[in-house]
């Protein structure tokens, strides 16, 4: 089975899976960890300026040899310098990402831009990159409802989608602000989803993922790739591993989760709140 692609609300589609380019391999070189990835059946590229790897990003999009159409490749925006656009910002982007268009630009966080005005003048700026064809859709990061309020009061487009921490450990704690993206049609991108393997391995979901792995037939990894598949989430993640890269691919070979696995799982996150990036998450 291949990487499920999903509808973004503005008519444009988005695979499932991600590979990223940030954490692990934050300012690293990544031509060849992405170009591995194209390989092995990615086809979806989560970037950032911040990253500092754009330009090598782009060396893996032309020597992959993959027409770009067939590609789809994120960048995020954190900051502007003095004076400096959202459009000149995201055509420095294009430039060392060595392709006319992304299909997904977003916001990085709002925190650099909580100035009154300046996230809906910012917002204005990303739908006029949306309209001149630079991205083909146009998102946020780290946005909290109370972010989203500000962006809808004066947004022609919406977001299509909020790329945030989304783990057991956070899950709970992020229920309102995932009705509110529901309600809007905004879709959720997780990253740190794998935190429970990674980051907290000794909490209260660690039993859960270990049954639940021997009953699908699959590693603890896997059934938290899984987890975020059956509640509609993208999965942004990464790996220095070409086993890693298939470990997460061969996710869609297992059989589904039931409502009973996935509520233990939900259950068994509740009882810990640990979150690891971006805390002003923490205040919805
Ligand atoms: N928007 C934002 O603010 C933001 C913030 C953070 C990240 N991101 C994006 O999301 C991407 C992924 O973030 P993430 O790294 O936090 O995602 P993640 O999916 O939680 O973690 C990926 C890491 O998990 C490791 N891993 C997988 N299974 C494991 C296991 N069984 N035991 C030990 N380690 C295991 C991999 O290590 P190996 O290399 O050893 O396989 C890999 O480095 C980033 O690259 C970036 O593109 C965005």
């Amino acid at each position: 089975m291949s990487i499920p692609i999903f509808k973004l609300l503005d008519g444009h589609t988005i695979p499932q899976l991600a590979f990223g380019t940030g954490t692990a391999l934050y300012q690293q070189n990544v031509t060849q960890p992405v170009l591995a990835a194209i390989k092995a059946a990615y086809t979806h590229i989560d970037g950032a300026q911040v990253y500092g790897n754009e330009d090598s990003v782009g060396d893996a999009i032309v020597q992959s040899g993959v027409p770009r159409e067939q590609l789809f490749v994120t960048t995020k925006v954190v900051k502007l310098g003095e004076g400096e656009t959202i459009p000149e910002s995201l055509k420095g982007s294009l430039k060392k990402l060595k392709t006319d268009y992304v299909d997904l630009f977003l916001i990085h966080s709002p925190t650099g831009f909580e100035a009154p005005g300046r996230l809906e003048e910012v917002w204005k700026g990303m739908e006029e990159v949306k309209d001149a064809g630079l991205a083909k859709s146009i998102g946020v990061s780290n946005f909290r409802i109370k972010d989203f309020e500000r962006v809808l009061k004066i947004a022609k487009y919406k977001p299509v989608v909020n790329q945030i921490e989304l783990h057991p450990y956070v899950y709970k704690q992020l229920l309102p602000l995932l009705k509110f993206q529901s309600e809007h049609g905004i879709l959720t991108e997780s990253f740190g989803g794998l935190t429970p393997v990674t980051k907290k391995t000794d909490g209260p979901v660690t039993p859960v993922l270990s049954e639940l792995a021997n009953k699908l037939g699959g590693t603890e990894t896997q059934v938290l790739m899984k987890w975020l598949e059956q509640k509609g989430i993208i999965a942004v993640t990464t790996t220095r591993t070409a086993a890693r890269l298939q470990e997460y691919l061969d996710v869609y070979k297992l059989p589904n989760l039931s409502e009973a696995d996935i509520k233990a799982i939900d259950d068994a996150g509740a009882k810990l709140h640990s979150r690891h990036f971006a805390r002003h998450m923490d205040e919805l």
